[in-house]
């Protein structure tokens, strides 16, 4: 990382896309936004595939009601199955999506998150009548199975899923699809778990009446509750950092965190970065400015930058809080830095005063 790269003012970009690009750019995409596909139940957009992060990973954005639909026999839920190449994640930003892993399930609600390396028998159902579950995956290039077995979702008004389009389940193209080609291994008779209580399966482990942790290992599946897990402050900028995923549970291959931050003051400077990893932000809750590209964009819920390696960018928040979903691939991005430089922290708010403002330059 380093700090203060000017970029050129020779400018080709408008970083605000209504697609995701097809080459590696900056861009922001507002919320919702970019080609959408229907399988089953689910509406799927890809706003960073593979194309766009030049290979580093996907960010898949999923939404749907409630499963009224089978995907598996007599299970609402998708036909179970593991990855052998793709580490695959799932976060709740709306609404409530049930994972199973292995002998364990949980109902993620928002903010809330799970963990599913390769090689690991898992299944996921939309339990609420309105969710969205956002899937970062690495490497990228996820998004060619949703794409061979799907058909596209045409709907002028981009509604996150659209209730009164019916598409029929194309079974002999998903049969025809599952297998090595996209890395989608159906396995039956898995031994999942179905008793679950007050959303959990296993009432020997914590579920948003503790705190949930890590494992300690890039190799076990994990389910981090929302405000339930670690937590680091960055006291001279106002940031409180929530890792989900660090280089221990990736292996390096990448870091995902969720991120709160307080309102820019008025005699506060914003400190522009380098990495020399690819990186998103996804904003949850507020609005966050983002400065790339000698151009400065207001962005607001569900909307996504991303950032390839290389490039100078700038963020900060022009309201009283603002909580983002920010990761990399491979890992050694902002968070990454920022929890370099922080204190453990106990809550899921800043302080209630401003830090040392010059400190914050080195951050
Ligand atoms: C993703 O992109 C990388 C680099 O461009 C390429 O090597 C890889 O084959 C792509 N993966 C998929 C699944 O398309
Ligand atoms: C789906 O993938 C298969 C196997 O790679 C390919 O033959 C087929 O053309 C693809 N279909 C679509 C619609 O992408
Ligand atoms: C996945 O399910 C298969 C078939 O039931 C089983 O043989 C295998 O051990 C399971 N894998 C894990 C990691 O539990
Ligand atoms: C289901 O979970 C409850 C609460 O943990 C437990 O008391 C009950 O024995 C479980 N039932 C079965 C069939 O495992
Ligand atoms: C479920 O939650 C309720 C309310 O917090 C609590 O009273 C009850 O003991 C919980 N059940 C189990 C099995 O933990
Ligand atoms: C339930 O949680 C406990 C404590 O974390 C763990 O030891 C146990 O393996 C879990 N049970 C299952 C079925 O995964
Ligand atoms: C990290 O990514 C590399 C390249 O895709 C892969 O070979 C390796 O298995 C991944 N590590 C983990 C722990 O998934
Ligand atoms: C900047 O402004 C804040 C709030 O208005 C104030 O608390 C802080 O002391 C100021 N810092 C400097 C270095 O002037
Ligand atoms: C968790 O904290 C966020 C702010 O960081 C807050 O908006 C949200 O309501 C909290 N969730 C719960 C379940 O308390």
């Amino acid at each position: 990382m380093a700090a203060s790269v000017v970029p050129s003012t020779n400018n080709p970009y408008n970083l605000i896309v209504t697609e995701p690009p097809s080459f590696v750019r900056p861009y922001v995409i507002p919320d919702l936004s970019g080609p959408a596909v229907v399988l089953i139940n689910d509406a799927i957009r890809a706003p960073i595939n593979n194309l766009s992060s030049g290979g580093a990973f996907s960010l898949l954005q999923l939404n749907a009601q409630n499963y009224i639909r089978s995907g598996y026999g007599d299970l609402y839920q998708t036909p179970p199955h593991y990855h052998s190449r793709f580490h695959e994640t799932f976060f709740c930003y709306k609404g409530e999506v049930t994972l199973w892993a292995n002998g364990e399930a949980r109902m993620l609600t928002v903010q809330d998150f799970g963990s599913m390396p390769t090689m690991q028998n898992h299944s996921y159902s939309f339990t609420e009548p309105d969710s969205t579950l956002l899937a970062f995956i690495t490497p990228g290039g996820f998004e060619h199975f949703y794409w061979n077995v799907s058909v596209p979702l045409v709907d002028p008004t981009n509604a996150p899923f659209a209730p009164d389009i019916h598409t029929h389940f194309l079974e002999s193209t998903f049969e025809a699809a599952i297998g090595p080609v996209f890395d989608v291994i159906p396995i039956f008779n898995s031994q999942f778990s179905y008793n679950f209580t007050n959303g959990t399966t296993n009432q020997s482990a914590p579920w948003h009446n503790g705190k949930t942790t890590a494992p300690n290992n890039a190799k076990e599946p994990y389910y981090l509750a929302n405000n339930w897990s670690q937590r680091f402050l960055h006291r001279a900028t106002g940031q409180v950092i929530q890792p989900r995923a660090t280089a221990v549970q990736s292996g390096g291959n990448f870091t995902l965190s969720t991120m709160v931050m307080r309102g820019k003051a008025a005699n506060e400077t914003t400190v522009e970065y380098t990495f020399d990893v690819p990186q998103f932000f996804q904003i949850l809750e507020g609005t966050m400015m983002i400065r790339m590209m000698c151009q400065t964009v207001a962005m607001s819920t569900g909307d996504i930058a991303f950032i390839p390696a290389g490039t100078a960018f700038s963020y900060w928040s022009e309201v009283a809080f603002t909580k983002v979903y920010l990761g990399c691939a491979p890992a050694g991005g902002l968070s990454d830095a920022l929890v370099a430089q922080a204190e453990p922290w106990a809550y899921g708010v800043f302080p209630s005063y401003f830090g040392n403002l010059t400190n914050s330059t080195s951050a």
